[in-house]
């Protein structure tokens, strides 16, 4: 089917029908899903790709510099709008020459490839620049979420190795600055401005004095498609966070999914919603456009329906991809909101990152005249796995079948192998491995990393059922991570942080059901002895994870406990946490230590 037939309305009972708009005669690029399916290599993706002129492959040279000669340098790359109404549009010409500066600016430091480069920045050019820099000069880009707290970013800076860190004075002064000598190996700080008083020149710079300086003349340090480009932080029910490991060769899947999952063509102008800060934010938010040569823009304000409206609207925007907690917000705003703006521009919508609704999907058709296309993949696949593709018959409540090259499968395991199940019944999410974006290990954690496969198979943790026709339907997690707001969060690492505040003796957190953020970080927590459960008390250990945890990880809820139920091993048991707080059923409690 194409874009142009109709959809069985009544069988998804659809309010209404697309409506044509100009952009609708585009015909998607996937056109035939089963014989695309059956005639797709991976090594032909590779060969789209021209990669570096003297061999090799590295993503900046594909997102970038290959677009920067003839006609293209002038299109712009980047159309970024400020938080206070500020605008700048970075061309191709000018990302490849100011990316290059980044370059040689790294280069002159002393870093090189393989080194890790963090940032901690809201949306700026910046980030960007760095991003794409740091490619080129062939070290690894490590992105973190401008809402961690100092105890995530002390965290993942040292597990990966930071050797610099570019960030703003303001984040530098309230998350760094008091945490930065418990990073021996942090040799740079590269700040957007001045440097506050008092640090040392040698160590720490202003971005923009290091960028004059610079030349924009630099050859690309020829990287292979095995070595390491990206690090993503991610995480699990225990233990720390971990940094999944992408090559530069995962390109070719981002190239490929932005034109079979997102259907880019050439004329489009892209907005992904997501924060580099997490995956979706790179690979869609800077990378997968980029190869495509696309305007992408960028906002570096936070969600507000009407200014979202707004930027679709004046952009001009034709794809857009966001998540389901922004589109149950602008739900929550109305339909007639969205239908006070000109959106004619907009010819597909894309969601990731946690279970869309139906509604939602219907929603969108009723408010932009487009359904809301979801898909699915995970930090570890470095690119969409599953997706409603243009082309295809949505079902709402589904994420979709797999992409060409991706080969899915929904398993029980069984020792040392894997039973594949057969359609409706519930199992594990599997994914035959071998595809370019696939994490290549979790940094200094081999055994984590191993754990996750079984024989050819890699296993997501995620429970799920496919359909006769081969749609997937998400389950649930098969483990006790929370999903709030579209972000991942370790329940360890919260307990971690609640447990060193003076009063409290345990802490069990869960992801407790919320109508709008899919999830809410919520900790039971017992007190010490000497310690009573006060309100005061509360916002006390709110504040005090709020502080160390940032608002993106800390818990929104606290509850007092007079203790939390544990295993005869001594785990707390967040599952029956949760079925308490849910007043579900409590299971099979034969574990559980004393009485509940
Ligand atoms: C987990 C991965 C998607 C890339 C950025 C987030 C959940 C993701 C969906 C979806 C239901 C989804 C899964 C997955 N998830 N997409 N369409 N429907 N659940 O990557 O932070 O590594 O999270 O997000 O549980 O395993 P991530």
């Amino acid at each position: 089917m194409t874009q142009g037939e109709t959809v069985p309305a009544a069988a998804l009972n659809w309010p209404t029908m697309p409506k044509p708009r100009a952009g609708w005669r585009l015909p998607p690029n996937l056109e035939d899903y089963e014989s695309t399916c059956r005639t797709f290599t991976w090594a032909a993706a590779r060969d789209e790709l021209p990669g570096l002129p003297g061999g090799g492959l590295n993503i900046a040279h594909e997102a970038v510099d290959r677009h920067a000669k003839g006609d293209r340098a002038n299109r712009v790359a980047i159309r970024w709008r400020g938080r206070r109404g500020e605008r700048r549009d970075i061309t191709y010409g000018q990302l490849r020459d100011e990316t290059s500066r980044f370059a040689n600016v790294l280069t002159s430091l002393g870093v090189g490839r393989g080194d890790a480069v963090f940032t901690l920045a809201g949306r700026i050019p910046e980030l960007y620049i760095a991003a794409l820099g740091t490619l080129k000069n062939g070290s690894v880009f490590c992105p973190m979420f401008s809402a961690f707290g100092p105890e995530p970013v002390l965290q993942r800076m040292s597990i990966g190795h930071a050797k610099v860190l570019v960030t703003t004075p303001v984040l530098y002064q309230r998350k760094v600055a008091a945490i930065r000598d418990q990073m021996p190996e942090l040799r740079l700080v590269i700040l957007t401005g001045e440097p506050p008083a008092g640090c040392d020149p040698a160590t720490t710079f202003n971005l923009a004095t290091l960028m004059a300086e610079a030349s924009t003349d630099f050859a690309i340090v020829p990287t292979n498609g095995e070595d390491l480009a990206l690090l993503h932080f991610t995480s699990g029910t225990t233990g720390k966070p971990k940094g999944a490991m992408h090559v530069h060769e995962a390109v070719v899947a981002h190239h490929a999914t932005g034109r079979f999952a997102l259907d880019f063509h050439d004329s489009d102008i892209f907005w992904c919603t997501a924060d580099p800060g997490w995956i979706t934010g790179t690979s869609y938010g800077i990378i997968s456009p980029l190869t495509h040569g696309l305007t992408m823009v960028v906002d570096e304000a936070d969600f507000d329906a009407v200014r979202w409206y707004r930027v679709l609207e004046e952009e001009r925007v034709t794809i857009w991809y966001t998540a389901p907690t922004a589109v149950r917000m602008l739900m929550k705003a109305g339909a007639e909101m969205a239908k006070g703006f000109d959106l004619s521009a907009l010819r597909f919508v894309g969601s990731v990152g946690e279970p869309l609704n139906p509604e939602g999907v219907v929603w969108g058709q009723e408010a932009f005249g487009l359904p809301i296309h979801d898909n699915w993949w995970q930090t570890e696949t470095g690119g969409i796995m599953i997706a409603n593709f243009p082309s295809m018959e949505i079902r709402p409540g589904s994420m979709g079948r797999p992409l060409p090259g991706i080969r899915a499968a929904i398993v029980r395991r069984e020792g040392d192998s894997v039973v594949e199940l057969m359609a409706g019944e519930e199992g594990e999410l599997a994914l035959l491995k071998g595809w370019p974006s696939m994490f290549r290990g979790y940094l200094g954690e081999e055994e984590r990393y191993r754990k996750c496969f079984v024989g050819d198979w890699y296993l997501t943790g995620d429970l799920a059922r496919v359909d006769e026709d081969g749609y997937y339907w998400f389950v649930g997690r098969a483990d006790d991570v929370i999903k709030s707001a579209g972000h991942l969060i370790g329940p360890f690492e919260v307990e971690s942080a609640v447990m060193e505040h003076p009063a409290v003796a345990e802490v069990g957190v869960i992801g407790k059901p919320d109508p709008v953020a899919g999830e809410i970080v919520k900790a039971f927590v017992s007190l010490k002895s000497g310690f009573e459960p006060s309100e005061a008390l509360r916002l006390e250990i709110l504040g005090f994870a709020r502080q160390r945890l940032g608002t993106a990880v800390a818990p929104k809820e606290i509850a007092f406990a007079d203790s939390l139920p544990r295993t005869r091993s001594g785990k707390i048991m967040r599952r029956l946490l949760k079925a308490r707080e849910l007043g579900l059923p409590e299971g099979d409690l034969s574990t559980l230590e004393g009485p509940a």
